[in-house]
């Protein structure tokens, strides 16, 4: 897919301004996304991401990986993330696939690690989700889940109401992740940042 100098110029600088509402309001783009990807590297293999949206976290990891899987449901959002890499030329590549993260399109332990960034709280069907990525992962492989935390939340509410709007999420706890994990008998370990919790599990080789 080719863009134009205009729309790769004017993608960058909404993402641009947008980054500067954000920093304004309590919430560093930049410093929490090295916090994420510090947590999530290393990454080998097959990789997959949940939750493509605008593409930030993409971005960042195609910096750090030759290729990644990109999964999200609206095929407008992948549009602006195809736009950014585009852009940004991170290095690596990625294939952008459309689908429901509630019925991933692959089959059983076809990824070695599935990542993913401020999306779960878009996902009311959570356990759904969790279940299917659970299910993509392979044995030994890994997951990184990372989200707001309380102060994240706060930012971001704060920001919508301020422009009118309402920060759709749905309420679930980090802790309810770790826990999910911990139950299917992975290893668990989570990480609190500045506006960012992780959580990586290990499924253990079978
Ligand atoms: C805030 S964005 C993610 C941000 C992105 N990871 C980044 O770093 O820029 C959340 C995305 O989750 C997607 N999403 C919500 N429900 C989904 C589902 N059931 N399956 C796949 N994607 C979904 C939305 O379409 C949206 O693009």
């Amino acid at each position: 897919m080719r863009f134009s100098k205009k729309e790769l110029a004017e993608n960058h600088a909404r993402l641009i301004a947008r980054n500067d509402v954000y920093r304004r309001a309590g919430y560093d783009t930049g410093k929490d996304m090295r916090f994420v990807v510090s947590k999530t590297l290393p990454l080998k293999g097959r990789i997959l991401e949940v939750g493509t949206g605008k593409g930030r976290f993409l971005t960042a990891l195609l910096g750090r990986v030759p290729f990644v899987t990109t999964v999200d449901l609206n095929a407008e959002e992948q549009r602006f993330a195809r736009i950014n890499v585009a852009y940004r030329k991170p290095g690596g590549r990625a294939r952008f696939v459309v689908a429901d993260a509630r019925r991933l399109p692959w089959r059983d332990g076809s990824f070695d690690a599935v990542v993913s960034m401020n999306a779960l709280h878009h996902m009311p069907q959570l356990a759904r989700v969790l279940g299917e990525i659970r299910r993509v992962v392979r044995s030994g492989g890994k997951v990184v889940l990372a989200d707001f935390n309380r102060r994240g939340f706060a930012v971001f509410d704060r920001i919508h109401r301020r422009e009118g709007r309402v920060h759709e999420r749905s309420k679930y706890k980090l802790a309810d992740v770790v826990k999910y994990f911990e139950e299917s008998g992975w290893r668990v370990a989570s990480f609190k940042g500045d506006c960012q919790d992780v959580v990586v599990a290990r499924k253990r080789a079978s």
